[in-house]
């Protein structure tokens, strides 16, 4: 069932409630693809009811960014919801959510500012103040659903481990399901973004995934000097590539890491004809 309004989602979840049933949330942004379906597909088996959230939210877009052009395919979105059994698509107007005039300044909106340590490094750094529209909307979200699980995606890694220390640090009653990167047969890990990519610029877009699956077998045999497995991915990178970083940083609060260990995890962001793409592995 398709609902627009905050206090529509509310009654479905007062009524729920009331009957015990367990609710799973998750939050995305539309332009639904297999690696969202794999966390719908979890939330179906393990709560009684499934709510998906499709929101394009423009606070967490910096200028410049692609929010005009981020792809919009409601129709689409709520079919594949529909028959994969989700109870409520809640798609939400910009002003329903933040109110007249949508506020994007944040003069004149309470956020949900996640600590510098984890929002500085990474995507961070190139998207100042994204997490912060991140955790913002996500804390809306959790007080309009109330959630018992809530999913999201090892894709966005930075983002799953912020939104972890956010319900620790504010005791939000939400338990994070984690749930792991899916990826086409050629590697490339999925994507709403990867919409924009032309068949050429996907083949160059493999480079993320080989550089970190090479990382991880070379981890594997032995290699933990993250200087060496660094210098590892400069032969899969060409003149289409603009590499933005390739970190290796601990799993858990995002610290850096000379020496890598199981506890490793290796981002990587880089530019393909003025798309960024980013992808991560674990080493364990
Ligand atoms: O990962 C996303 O799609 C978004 O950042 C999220 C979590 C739905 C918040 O807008």
């Amino acid at each position: 069932m398709l609902v627009h309004e905050i206090s529509q989602v509310r009654e479905h979840i007062k009524e729920w409630k009331k009957q015990g049933l367990k609710v799973g949330l998750v939050p995305t942004m539309g332009a639904l693809h297999n690696g969202h379906k794999s966390l719908i597909e979890k939330s179906v088996q393990t709560c009684d009811k499934t709510v998906v959230s499709i929101f394009v939210n423009p606070i967490q877009f910096c200028a410049g960014e692609d929010l005009d052009k981020y792809p919009r395919t409601l129709q689409e979105d709520v079919k594949l919801c529909e028959n994969a059994g989700v109870d409520i698509v809640f798609a939400p107007s910009p002003k329903e959510m933040y109110g007249e005039g949508h506020i994007l300044s944040n003069d004149f909106l309470t956020y949900v500012v996640p600590p510098y340590f984890y929002t500085d490094k990474l995507c961070g750094k190139s998207r100042v103040g994204h997490f912060d529209g991140v955790c913002t909307v996500v804390n809306k979200l959790f007080n309009i659903v109330q959630p018992d699980f809530a999913f999201f995606g090892e894709k966005d890694r930075q983002q799953l481990i912020i939104i972890q220390k956010m319900v620790r640090d504010l005791n939000i009653p939400v338990e994070i399901v984690p749930c792991p990167i899916v990826r086409e047969e050629s590697g490339l890990a999925l994507s709403s973004r990867n919409k924009y990519l032309s068949e050429d610029d996907k083949i160059h877009a493999l480079a993320l995934s080989k550089i970190l699956f090479n990382i991880k077998n070379c981890y594997k045999k032995g290699v933990t000097d993250v200087q060496a497995l660094s210098e590892t991915a400069y032969s899969f990178l060409n003149e289409h590539h603009s590499l933005e970083y390739l970190e290796f940083r601990d799993e858990n609060n995002l610290e850096e890491k000379q020496t890598a260990d199981e506890s490793t995890v290796v981002f990587i962001a880089l530019k393909l004809n003025g798309v960024r793409l980013i992808d991560n592995i674990s080493l364990r």
